[in-house]
Order: C-alpha cells, then sequence, then structure tokens
C-alpha cells in the first residue's frame, strides 16, 4: 500500500528529520520480492531499485543496456515486499537526458505503474531541467553525484571521483542546484571523505554515501555486495556481512550430490 494508506513508514519528510536530530540512514538495494521483504523487515529505511540490477541481476557489464521496462518490472516486485521503508527507483540511462519531458514520462511511468514513492537521478547541472519538471510533477527525486555509473563511458574507470579541486568545487555546486531544485536527498559515491562531509554539513537534504566515508547522514551498499552473493567484486568501501556465495555454493553442491546419490527424496519427503 501507498504512504497514503500510511503503511510504508519511511517518508521524505522523515529522512530530512533524522538528518537533524542526527540518526543514520541506513538504505540498501533489492530487486526482487523475496529479498525487499527480507530487507524492510530488518529495519532498513530506504530500498533503492538500483539500475545496478544491471549488473547483479542480468549480468551487464556496465548499468547502461538496463531499459525502462526492466526497471519496472523489478520495482514493482520490491514494493510488493515493502511495507516500511521508502522505496526509491532509479532512472535508467537514456530515459532522463538531454529533454526534460522524456525525464517526466519515464518518471510518471514508474510512478503509476510501480507504486513506488520516488526517482533517482545521475548528475547534477546539466540535468537540473529534467529534475525540476518531474518535482514540479509531485515526484520526489533522489539526486546522485561523484562516481555516475551510467557515464562510464565518459570517466573510463570506476576510480574515485572529484579528488581535483575544480571537479570537487562542481560537485558542491551541483549539490546546492539539486537541493534547490527540490530533491530531497542526494546520493555521493565514491568521493573522498572530507568533500563528503563538507557536502552534508552545508547541505540541508540528506546525504547517502557509497563509498563516501562516515559523515554522511546515511549510507547505501548493493546488497548482493554487502552478503557475499557476488564474490567478485571488492572496492575498499565494500563491508561483506556474509558469505552467501559460500553457503549458496555449498547448499547447491550438497543438493547435488544428495540427488545423484539417490538420498534426497527420502520416505518422509514423498507423498
Ligand atoms: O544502482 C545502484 O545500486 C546505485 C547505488 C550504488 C547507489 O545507484
Amino acid at each position: 500500500m501507498s504512504v497514503a494508506g500510511s503503511v510504508r513508514a519511511v517518508t521524505t519528510l522523515r529522512l530530512t528529520e533524522m538528518k537533524q536530530r542526527g540518526e543514520k540512514i541506513a538504505m540498501l538495494t533489492s530487486y526482487d520480492y523475496s529479498t525487499a521483504k527480507i530487507v524492510d523487515a530488518a529495519g532498513v529505511d530506504v530500498i533503492l531499485v538500483g539500475d545496478s540490477a544491471a549488473n547483479v541481476m542480468a549480468g551487464y557489464e556496465t548499468t547502461l543496456p538496463i531499459t525502462l521496462d526492466m526497471m519496472i518490472y523489478h520495482a514493482r516486485s520490491v514494493v510488493r515486499g515493502v511495507n516500511r521503508a521508502l522505496v526509491v527507483v532509479d532512472l535508467p540511462f537514456g530515459t532522463y537526458q538531454g529533454n526534460s519531458k522524456v525525464a517526466l514520462d519515464s518518471a510518471i511511468r514508474i510512478m503509476k505503474e510501480t507504486e513506488a514513492d520516488s526517482v533517482k537521478i545521475e548528475g547534477g547541472e546539466e540535468i537540473i531541467e529534467s529534475v525540476q519538471r518531474i518535482i514540479s510533477a509531485g515526484i520526489p527525486v533522489m539526486g546522485h553525484l561523484g562516481l555516475t555509473p551510467q557515464s562510464i563511458h565518459k570517466f573510463g574507470t570506476y576510480n574515485v571521483r572529484a579528488k581535483e579541486e575544480a571537479e570537487a568545487e562542481k560537485l558542491v555546486r551541483d549539490a546546492h542546484l539539486l537541493q534547490e531544485a527540490g530533491c530531497f536527498a542526494i546520493v555521493l559515491e565514491k568521493i573522498p571523505a572530507a568533500l563528503a562531509e563538507r557536502v552534508s554539513k552545508e547541505l540541508t537534504i540528506p546525504t547517502i554515501g557509497i563509498g563516501a566515508g562516515g559523515a554522511t547522514d546515511g549510507q547505501v551498499l548493493v546488497v548482493h555486495d554487502m552478503l557475499g552473493i557476488t564474490n567478485d567484486f571488492s572496492p575498499r568501501f565494500l563491508r561483506r556481512y556474509a558469505d552467501l556465495h559460500g553457503v549458496m555454493s555449498e547448499a547447491i553442491s550438497h543438493y547435488v550430490s544428495d540427488v545423484k546419490s539417490q538420498d534426497f527424496p527420502n520416505e518422509k519427503e514423498q507423498y
């Protein structure tokens, strides 16, 4: 049910209040119903249906190939599993850049077809018109600055961004622009901790960091990475809270061996 039905308890307003009282915001990605249900019940405040689904769900190398239809499929599944958290859905590459009318149409499709609470957009000044137009239609927008994976072909690497002064100053300006445009929060990805701290102090809206140090108002990780389902991605910022790759591999090998040896199913496991 929607926020209007007051079942989902976390709203954009509550996130601002959390920042004001110094309570950190916990955000994680989810892409399917069953995972979202676990993530929500564990107390995560914000669930991001990230376009990282392109990587961890679909196996693409970059986030560029994922389509709006694919994102809508994932978001619908997630929303059905969530009672409390605020659900944010990434606008995928090619659905908002360069044309604010297209951006608004994409955001409206997400809101109408998924019943999510908000959308997330990568970029600053260059996409500000799209941000303004979406917000003026009543759709909450989360910004995303620093390493913006949809621009990988421009950057050429996934290295830390904004280490140089000019890029850092542009990031600070972009953060203020997004706040003035009405964004309710901003993701800061893979930037120096000192810069993230400065932005977090200057803004009144919450910042959510990934590889941006401990001074942001919240943290986000990709759920497959923090659970250790992926085991081939180990950036310095990633803390693994489980080794599900190991647990799943062992359980599945065990199943294969039980089937081969005819141990499974036994008499109690049949009708
Ligand atoms: O798509 C995603 O998962 C993201 C997070 C890394 C912030 O944008």
